[in-house]
């Protein structure tokens, strides 16, 4: 458990072709509290993104909404020109304040927000984009055709959905390639299954997101706990080895502000679960998915 090294999670090729390390990183928590502002230590945060390189993480996640702009500018700021990595992006949500958060999938919106992406993270094409909500206040066809215009126009390099239905991601494959679906998953949060499936069967990268959580698993005398002594790790580090073995679709984004926080995270991919424990594990966190 002392090698940190994220390329030990295996690698997924989104789109079949922009090859990443599993284990990426969530750039939503390097904002202020509800995801609002500068961080608080913005030193430590520059410190936590130019420490990814270094420790084989290649697939970044954010969003034009955290901070809103600020996550994407601080990615600029630390990592560009991105040698060897995947920032992914996302639009489709406003910020009217803090923790609020709002539907906007008018597609002179998106693509607004698309060319302010490009230009805070100093590219000329996204590789990975991705609409944050189907807004429900917009025919979801003029979004989707929206989305397959900026891959037309090469301002796009692959798209993706968040928090969706199988029967949503079967309507916008008839508009677009559908390259990944970022859906809360976790091994106590288990309602995004079927997605799971359907991506596996069409080789759609999941990215699930709140990775970390394992609910009341974490409790003193729980199997997290037990595992977690005898791999000597964390019950966090056991929960998102568990997504790692779940499925070889699955690409978990765990967000953090701190170095030690993330250097936590990635020893992470070098945890091997046996297939018994896994199985435990995964009834475990079923069962309490049901309370
Ligand atoms: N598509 C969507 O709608 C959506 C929604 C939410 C999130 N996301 C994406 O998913 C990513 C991950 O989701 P998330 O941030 O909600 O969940 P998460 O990564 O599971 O948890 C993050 C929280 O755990 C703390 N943390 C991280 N590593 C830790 C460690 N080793 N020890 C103790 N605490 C730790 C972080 O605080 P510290 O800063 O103190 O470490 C933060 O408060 C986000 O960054 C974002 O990119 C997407």
């Amino acid at each position: 458990m002392d090698t940190l090294d994220a390329s030990q999670s295996g690698t997924f090729k989104i789109g079949g072709e922009i090859a990443i390390h599993r284990l990426g990183f969530g750039a939503m928590r390097i904002t202020r509290d509800g995801i609002w502002g500068e961080p608080r230590d913005r030193a430590e945060v520059i410190r936590t993104l130019k420490r990814l390189p270094e420790i084989g993480v290649n697939f970044v996640d954010t969003a034009d909404s955290y901070g809103p702009d600020v996550s994407e500018n601080l990615i600029r700021e630390a990592l560009h020109p991105y040698k060897g990595m995947l920032v992914a992006t996302k639009a489709g949500l406003e910020r009217p304040g803090p923790n609020n958060w709002v539907p906007n999938g008018r597609p002179d919106y998106l693509v607004r927000e698309l060319h302010k992406s490009l230009k805070q993270l100093g590219v000329e094409q996204i590789g990975l984009w991705q609409l944050h909500r189907i807004d429900p206040g917009v025919p979801s066809k003029e979004q989707f055709e929206a989305i397959r215009s900026l891959l037309q126009q090469g301002l796009i390099r692959h798209a993706g959905l968040s928090e969706v239905s199988v029967a949503e991601i079967e309507a916008a494959s008839r508009i677009f390639k559908v390259a990944t679906v970022q859906n809360r998953y976790n091994l106590v949060d288990r309602g995004s299954e079927a997605v799971l499936d359907y991506c596996e069967k069409h080789n759609i990268g999941f990215i699930p997101w709140f990775p970390l959580a394992a609910g009341d698993l974490t409790k003193p005398g729980s199997l997290l706990n037990d595992l977690a002594a005898k791999h000597r790790a964390t019950p966090s580090q056991i929960a998102l080895a568990w997504v790692l073995k779940r499925s070889s679709v699955l690409l978990p984004i765990p967000g953090t502000s701190k170095v030690k926080h993330l250097e936590e995270n990635v020893a992470a991919a070098s945890i091997t679960l046996s297939d018994d424990e896994f199985v435990a594990l995964d009834q475990a966190g079923k069962k309490q998915a049901e309370h």
